[in-house]
């Protein structure tokens, strides 16, 4: 069955020019993405985004940093699990600990600005979907 999951290029990949590179390594796999948009986060729809993360000390850096500028939100589809084979793209979320071959460990130094964000389950892509793209 076909699936869905969401994944955005964060502030500092579009400030770096780095949508491109970044686009091209999802779609080298076979996953299509199936719907794009170049925007500037509202808060409201960055705090529900995050809302797990409320209460921790890199909350409001988290919020200010997202919103700042123009974030490129995608969806992606492709079989089963491709939420799972999105992140293993990106590599783990501290780019200190992220593979060479992954985005982040490519091209990502910073665990604030680590370039992308991808959804960590099933679950989380039909929401973070339903929060970035809400009339579908
Ligand atoms: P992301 O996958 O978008 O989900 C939460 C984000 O918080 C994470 O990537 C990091 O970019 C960001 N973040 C900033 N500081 C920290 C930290 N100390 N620990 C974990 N995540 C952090």
């Amino acid at each position: 069955a076909m699936n869905s999951t969401f994944f955005m290029c964060k502030p500092d990949a579009v400030e770096r020019g780095l949508i491109g590179e970044i686009i091209r390594r999802i779609e080298a796999t076979g996953l299509k993405i199936v719907r794009a948009e170049l925007r500037v986060v509202d808060e409201a729809t960055a705090k529900a985004h995050y809302a797990e993360h409320e209460g921790k000390p890199f909350f409001g850096e988290l919020i200010s940093f997202i919103t700042s500028s123009p974030v490129f939100v995608t969806e992606i589809s492709g079989p089963d699990g491709t939420w799972e084979i999105v992140r293993k793209l990106m590599g783990k979320t501290n780019p200190a600990e992220a593979a060479p071959g992954t985005i982040r460990g490519d091209l990502a130094t910073s665990i604030s600005a680590n370039l992308v964000h991808g959804s960590d389950s099933a679950d989380s892509a039909r929401r973070e979907l339903a929060n970035f793209f809400p009339v579908r």
